[in-house]
């Protein structure tokens, strides 16, 4: 069992601290946390040892019933790797830390791409992370743009890729961030940051991207256009490619599923927890070639799309598991899969076909 400690215990921490619970290879050694808050008391409640971030804050857990394990010092040496989930920077403090108790560490998109030897996304370069001893798994939108160019870029090739980020103002919990009713060019100078991130899982690729901010919790939505190197035989074949990979949902027309609001209520109902979305949602119809021009729309859960590749991340580093063994480990113990909006179609055609 892989003992792993998480740093941070926040919106992607606490998501990756259930997500290891739910392996079978790993256990969750503890979880750090910096304020004792209604997170922390949450921790405790599911039985996850808390580690202080500092030790003058002891009292503060005390005061609220929850005694601390120890210090994140203490969770660093005594896991055999670390999720680090601090907020953006914090890792770059947190990395001499994990240096001096050898400790090897996945970080997050937050941090700059310098932090770690490997830019990770379990689809498309899981393998480079072999030899590493520390990882960055990408942004969540890095990571939504990083799973549907991988199957393009084997299939077809990619000549170039130009993106527009509508990107969710800030998440449920984040209170104080906006906008609060517009819609900002985020920013305004192109392209955005996310084309070079993405360039650093495919460093060949041709991407711009354009990047906007609008009031809404929910999820990203990016309208994508790829420029193919070599023409599909027709929208039939890059349905059925995209629609094979396993963290690809598309969404058939019939669903009713019309935008990011419903697709929260969709997982929510399908008893998701959090509501969680660990998959790229494309909307079937939105799928269009013109040419070597291929079209789409996909939604994309900013608070869970990583959680799953954290998961495979900390394989990759170990090293225990190949790709496709982690990744279906990872697909099975979570439920990755609403695989019942594609049975109903396939169960509807086979009634028709026996009417
Ligand atoms: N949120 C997203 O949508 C999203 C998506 C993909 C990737 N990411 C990336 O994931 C990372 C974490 O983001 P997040 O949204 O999960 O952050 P978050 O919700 O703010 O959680 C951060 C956690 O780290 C703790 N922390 C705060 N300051 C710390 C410090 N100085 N030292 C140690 N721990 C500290 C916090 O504790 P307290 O609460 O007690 O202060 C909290 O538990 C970032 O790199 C971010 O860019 C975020």
């Amino acid at each position: 069992m892989l003992r792993v400690g998480i740093n941070g215990y926040g919106t992607i921490g606490k998501r990756v601290a259930d997500a290891v619970r739910a392996q079978p290879d790993m256990a969750v050694h503890g979880v750090g946390k910096r304020s004792a808050d209604y997170v922390a008391i949450g921790a405790a409640e599911k039985g996850y040892d808390l580690y202080v971030t500092d030790q003058a804050s002891v009292d503060d857990f005390r005061e609220v019933g929850i005694e601390p394990a120890g210090t994140v010092d203490a969770l660093v040496a005594e896991s055999d790797v670390v999720i680090d989930a601090t907020p953006a920077g914090v890792g770059a403090d947190n990395r001499p830390l994990y240096e001096r108790h050898e400790t090897p560490a996945v970080f997050q998109g937050g941090e700059d791409a310098t932090i770690a030897e490997v830019s990770f996304n379990a689809r498309a370069n899981y393998d480079e992370a072999e030899d590493a001893e520390y990882v960055r798994v990408v942004s969540c939108n890095t990571t939504g743009l990083s799973r549907f160019l991988a199957p393009l870029q084997e299939h077809y090739g990619v000549e170039k890729a130009r993106v527009t980020l509508v990107r969710r103002g800030g998440d449920p919990n984040q209170t104080g961030r906006g906008p609060i009713n517009d819609a900002v060019p985020d920013p305004v100078s192109i392209p955005s940051h996310h084309g070079p991130d993405v360039q650093t899982v495919f460093p060949a690729l041709d991407i711009d991207t354009i990047g906007l901010k609008v009031p809404t919790t929910m999820m990203h939505v990016h309208a994508i256009n790829v420029t193919l190197e070599t023409e599909p035989a027709d929208e039939t074949q890059v349905r059925d490619l995209l629609q094979g990979e396993d963290r690809l949902l598309t969404i058939p027309e019939y669903s009713d599923i019309d935008g990011a609001g419903t697709l929260k209520d969709f997982a929510l109902d399908a008893g998701r927890p959090r509501g969680d979305i660990w998959e790229n949602c494309l909307w079937e119809e939105s799928i269009t070639l013109r040419g070597r021009d291929l079209y789409c729309m996909q939604a994309i859960h900013q608070e869970s799309d990583v959680v799953p590749e954290n998961i495979d991340a900390l394989r990759a580093l170990t090293g225990h598991l190949t790709a496709s063994e982690s990744r279906s480990i990872t697909n099975e113990t979570l439920g990755i899969s609403f695989g019942r909006l594609r049975d109903r179609k396939d169960l509807t055609a086979d009634r028709q076909t026996a009417d």
